[in-house]
């Protein structure tokens, strides 16, 4: 009897949960984006339009230092996803091309190659290295906040379409961190056992002063 009464009492938990919950909640764009996402549009405002997105048809212009592109479709970009817990992204890799070491501090990633070949890898907290080459259809999952990379394996253009568990991952990229800002010289080195002149160097390539 007494475990109907509980079963009874979570059921109505749940029910009260999900009937409070709002279905959809497509973003405002016009007000701030907070860490818990924006606030709802009207919906009476709502269209389909909000639930579809063309912008990852297109190829992402790789004439940059990485000779790669990232095209997001993150809630700023896809108000749709707002509060719904995902989204997903296009990779572009010119023959060449790197994401260099990056992490994602608020999602788990999961990348599917859908042309050309890709050598990606992660390493956890314990710095065990997960290392593979990936082609065409393949799958792999990026744990969320671990140190991760994609290069081109091949010698054409490799794309990748990647899903993540937040509808607004978050992106570090390591050698901006270290290299794009002015933290000084003699601190990088110090913290990193790197040489001051290389230092000087990759502050130079990527914007970096000090
Ligand atoms: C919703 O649409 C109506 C009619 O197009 C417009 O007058 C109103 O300002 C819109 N409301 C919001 C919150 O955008
Ligand atoms: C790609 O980016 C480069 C460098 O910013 C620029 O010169 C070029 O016009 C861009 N190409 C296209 C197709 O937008």
């Amino acid at each position: 009897m007494k475990m109907f009464h509980t079963t009874l009492f979570l059921f109505a938990l749940l029910f009260s949960c999900t009937s409070h919950a709002a279905e959809i909640c497509v973003g405002d764009l016009k007000g701030p984006e907070t860490p818990s996402g924006y606030t709802c549009k009207n919906p009476a405002n709502v269209t389909v339009d909000d639930f579809v997105f063309s912008g990852l048809a297109k190829a992402g212009n790789t004439t940059n230092i990485i000779s790669a592109a990232v095209t997001p479709a993150f809630s700023a970009q896809f108000p749709g996803l707002n509060g719904l817990g995902i989204s997903l992204a296009r990779l572009d890799l010119a023959p060449g091309g790197v994401i260099p070491f990056h992490t994602h501090p608020a999602a788990n990633e999961v990348l599917l190659v859908s042309q050309g070949s890709i050598c990606a890898g992660f390493i956890t907290s314990a710095n065990t290295v997960y290392l593979k080459t990936l082609k065409k259809g393949d799958i792999m999952i990026f744990p969320q906040g671990l140190l991760h990379f994609q290069i081109n394996a091949g010698g054409s253009i490799a794309i990748a379409s990647v899903s993540f568990s937040s509808p607004n991952p978050g992106l570090q990229i390591t050698d901006f961190a270290f290299f794009g800002n002015d933290l000084p010289t003699e601190v990088i080195a110090k913290t990193t056992f790197l040489d001051p002149a290389i230092i000087k160097k990759l502050k130079g390539v990527l914007g970096g002063t000090n």
